[in-house]
């Protein structure tokens, strides 16, 4: 049928004959599409050279590093394999490290207050924020213990059940059953020292709350804070010891 009209007929811009209306519009579509095409095969091209920025920014953590910055700065207090035994100071090991990084971070910028962490964090790049948390998180974590057989059933209550009358929820359902945390946001706490977690958590009570010690804040958790905010230091001492047994 096509072969009836002369090319150059077909060619003509708007003619209005069925067949050639029909070729001049897939004609005219032509043009964008390719264009359109060509476009989007540009933004692939530049998407994938963003990506390899990307990820050529955040260069594979260098455990080698990480480990030698912790032998000579953090084990005095952590330990060297991250399982501190001094009860007032935190076990890191297998915890997340974007956890980690993010109080590096907190401390260094003050949004997290501590006298001692801040001076260490505030000496320290991103990179070595990077390779400290990440050889932390690939330390085997040591189990701890429960020690006060009345108060941990109702550590076990809190932690699994919440308060159900004073809205506060299950530990267990942020934090894991277990302990081990949910990566990235909510960190593990399973066999943490009961005595650095109660401290953590009237931190987060405490903080910018005046009649009490406004100085001893934690601010950096707004769901910490409105979960601590609601506890006695009975119910806290309680869950502390719990989660120390936790494995
Ligand atoms: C002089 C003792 C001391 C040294 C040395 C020390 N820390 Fe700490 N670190 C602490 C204490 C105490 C805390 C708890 C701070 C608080 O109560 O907020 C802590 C908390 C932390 C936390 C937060 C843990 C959590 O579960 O939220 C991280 C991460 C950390 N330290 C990493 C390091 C690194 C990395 C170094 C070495 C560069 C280091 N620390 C050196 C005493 C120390
Ligand atoms: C709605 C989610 C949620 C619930 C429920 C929750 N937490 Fe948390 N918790 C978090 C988040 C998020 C963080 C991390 C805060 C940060 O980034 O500094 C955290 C941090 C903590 C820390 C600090 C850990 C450390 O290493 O310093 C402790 C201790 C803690 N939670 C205990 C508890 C206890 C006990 C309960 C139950 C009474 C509980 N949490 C319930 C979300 C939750």
């Amino acid at each position: 049928m096509l072969g009836v009209f002369p090319e150059s007929h077909c060619k003509m811009r708007g003619c209005i004959h069925p067949i050639c209306a029909v070729s001049t519009r897939d004609r005219r579509l032509a043009t964008p599409d390719r264009m359109k095409f060509s476009a989007l095969f540009a933004t692939a091209a530049l998407a994938s050279v963003f990506a390899f920025n990307a990820h050529a920014q955040a260069a594979k953590p260098d455990l080698n590093k990480g480990s030698a910055l912790f032998a000579a700065q953090c084990v005095a207090c952590h330990a060297a394999d991250g399982n501190s035994t001094t009860p007032a100071n935190p076990k890191l090991a297998g915890q997340h490290p974007e956890y980690l990084l993010k109080q590096l971070q907190e401390f260094k910028s003050g949004k997290r207050e501590n006298a001692i962490m801040s001076g260490f964090a505030s000496a320290m790049s991103d990179e070595d924020m990077r390779n400290v948390a990440f050889w932390l998180a690939s330390q085997k974590p040591k189990d701890g213990f429960a020690t006060d057989k009345d108060l941990v059933r109702l550590g076990e209550r809190i932690y699994r059940g919440g308060i159900a009358n004073r809205q506060i929820a299950a530990c267990a359902g942020c934090h894991s059953p277990n302990g081990a945390g949910i990566p990235a946001q909510y960190p593990r706490l399973a066999g943490q020292h009961a005595e650095y977690t109660a401290t953590q958590m009237k931190a987060f009570r405490d903080h910018g709350n005046k009649g009490r010690d406004e100085k001893a804040g934690r601010g950096n958790s707004t769901q910490m804070a409105q979960i601590a905010a609601q506890m006695s230091d009975r119910e806290i001492k309680a869950v502390a010891d719990y989660i120390a047994g936790l494995r």
